[in-house]
């Protein structure tokens, strides 16, 4: 089991960034928070590459990277540790044999939840509607989870994928859910 508070140091508020693809909304977040320690796992490695680049150009000491699928590393996290869990525009798998792929589902929700502490938060941002309608749903079915859709918060980086989407016409929407026991 990792130990945050050997890696971050006590009582560090740690937020765990999910595909976090190039890198470029988690760098900009590492380099506007430096209060805020960030781990972030990704399998493509040339997003990984980019933010250990840009953590050693910074020195960063609150950014950690992980190569690799986030399900196999959330059980290395101990229960209520993380402060923020982000899944900013999952891969949204809109076939219908390929929707048991996706990062939202109700088993990960309970395992997110079990490591996000009481008053931590899950924030998904998505610009496909069925994939926040199913994120509603999905995580309406976890009762220590409240909250829901929000304003797309002004300190979230747009990144490649959102100017993309938004370029073919998608907007973005941000959901915030809140554990609460
Ligand atoms: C559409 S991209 C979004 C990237 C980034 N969050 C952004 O907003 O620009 C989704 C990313 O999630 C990664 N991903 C999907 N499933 C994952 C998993 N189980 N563990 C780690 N990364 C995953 C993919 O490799 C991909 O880079």
């Amino acid at each position: 089991m990792l130990d945050l508070d050997v890696v971050f140091g006590e009582g560090a508020s740690v937020v765990l960034d999910i595909g976090f693809g190039g890198g470029e909304g988690l760098i900009e977040m590492a380099a506007a928070r430096s209060d805020e320690c960030i781990i972030g796992v990704e399998v493509h490695t040339p997003g990984v590459a980019k933010v250990i680049e840009a953590g050693e150009a910074g020195g960063w000491r609150h950014v950690r990277v992980v190569e690799g699928d986030a399900l196999d590393f959330l059980p290395r996290l101990a229960p209520a540790t993380l402060s923020g869990v982000r899944i900013w525009f999952p891969d949204p798998w809109l076939k219908r044999k390929q929707q048991h792929r996706r990062i939202v589902r109700p088993d990960v929700v309970r395992l997110l939840t079990d490591r996000l502490r009481v008053g931590g938060t899950l924030h998904v941002a998505t610009d496909i509607a069925e994939y926040a309608t199913h994120t509603e749903r999905t995580v309406a079915g976890e009762p220590r989870l409240t909250g829901g859709l929000v304003p797309r918060p002004e300190w979230r980086p747009t990144t490649r994928f959102e100017r993309r989407g938004h370029a073919e016409g998608r907007t973005a929407t941000d959901l915030v859910y809140e554990r609460i026991v």
